[in-house]
């Protein structure tokens, strides 16, 4: 294959999932708790997912013959800490063998600590809101780092900058009220401590692990004359948890869309437009724009002021493989472009490896791996040899 080839030697190219999208049966988790509950708003609960917490091997091997070398995956803590203080050796010792089976088909193992999924009594005490929050959270940390001794990448908190507004989702508690409109100063820092505690922990046990956590990304964009109220827009959903990076060893930068803000009828006057009709968009009702890697690249580079880079989840929601194809590919030359002008990208992991439960429905497919409902039959799309292959040349098809 012939291309360009500016991605730097041991550049990761990989794929992405998270535990409680993909494993099935978390049953300690308050995901769970609300998914099941009577006045549930998701429109199916997880179940079983994809099995994977017994099919794990079969993932990471047809991710492996695929020729990608990466796969980042989450650990639950759920089952790691099913009762505050109480630790499963069994489930740290399942989640050992993952990467195990990583290192023995030459992939590089990139660990999430928290990927959305709470224990059910860190909800009881408060979650982020409790005084000693940071310090249960780091405790966490540090059981998961035993673990962890031979592992590059550690990430502590997936897209905190979308906990911050999304605290609780699923149910409908009977008032209307599901989650906060506005994110909260409040909470954003106690996410932000937490996970300044938690990389403490992790670089002293793990002296030669590079540390950091992934925003969302969400390429707000200003109607002309709004980029005031973009900006204020921005801070707290996005641009704070930027700047919480700043010291860190990497940032993951995880991009789907853009935002566009201009006046909106509601009492604050500005946020988000509607698509204009006629709006190319996805199965999660988003905007088709791969450009948005590229933006997204950018802003972090900027207000991080030049930390290291990993894309730690792009994609797109589609049931045509080669709509997926043609939207990675946008993806990255965006990100190539990027890097040629002077940003640092380490890795490109595709999210995801698997058709998978999407925070409420199995519908939205983000896979390069068909997954059957009933059977759990893993199918590869041509997407899976399609990214593989350009994992294995490392350049871009031209
Ligand atoms: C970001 C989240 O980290 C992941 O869990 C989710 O499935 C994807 N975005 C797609 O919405």
């Amino acid at each position: 294959m012939t291309g360009t080839t500016n991605f730097p030697e041991g550049f990761l190219w990989g794929a992405a999932t998270a535990a409680h999208q993909i494993e099935g049966g978390n049953v300690n988790s308050t995901n769970w708790v609300d998914e099941y509950h009577p006045r549930a708003t998701v429109s199916e609960p997880s179940g079983d997912a994809c099995d994977s917490y017994h099919r794990y091997p079969e993932d990471i091997a047809l991710l492996a013959a695929s020729g990608l070398r990466a796969y980042r995956f989450s650990i639950e803590w759920a089952r790691i800490e099913p009762e505050e203080g109480v630790v499963s050796l069994a489930q740290l010792a399942h989640y050992r063998r993952m990467i195990d089976t990583c290192r023995e088909l030459g992939v590089e193992p990139i660990v999430t600590l928290h990927h959305f999924s709470f224990p059910r009594w860190w909800r009881a005490r408060g979650g982020w809101a409790a005084s000693d929050s940071a310090t249960v959270f780091a405790n966490f940390a540090r059981i998961a780092s035993s673990i962890l001794t031979d592992v590059s990448w550690v990430i502590t908190i997936n897209e905190p900058n979308m906990l911050v507004t999304n605290l609780e989702t699923t149910v409908d508690t009977g008032t209307g009220v599901n989650y906060p409109d506005d994110p909260d100063p409040v909470v954003a820092r106690a996410i932000a401590a937490a996970h300044r505690a938690a990389v403490d922990v992790l670089h002293e046990a793990l002296p030669d692990a590079k540390v950091g956590w992934t925003v969302a990304n969400q390429v707000y964009q200003a109607m002309p004359g709004w980029e005031t109220q973009r900006d204020a827009w921005q801070y707290w959903r996005e641009d704070f948890f930027l700047e919480q990076a700043r010291d860190d060893d990497f940032i993951g930068v995880q991009s789907y869309l853009r935002t566009v803000i201009g006046p909106t009828d509601d009492d604050r006057g500005y946020g988000p437009q509607a698509w204009p009709q006629g709006t190319d968009v996805t199965l999660t009702g988003w905007e088709y724009y791969p450009e948005a890697l590229g933006h997204a690249l950018r802003h972090t580079w900027e207000v991080t002021g030049g930390v290291p880079m990993m894309v730690t989840e792009n994609g797109i929601a589609t049931s045509d493989d080669e709509r997926r194809v043609a939207y990675t590919s946008g993806a990255l030359v965006a990100m190539s472009d990027a890097m040629d002008d002077g940003c640092d990208v380490r890795g490109y992991l595709h999210w995801s490896l698997l058709d998978n439960y999407e925070w409420g429905s199995f519908t939205p497919t983000f896979g390069l791996i068909a997954v059957d409902r009933a059977t759990f039959e893993r199918t590869p799309k041509p997407s899976l040899a399609w990214l593989g292959a350009i994992a294995q040349s490392s350049s871009l098809p031209i």
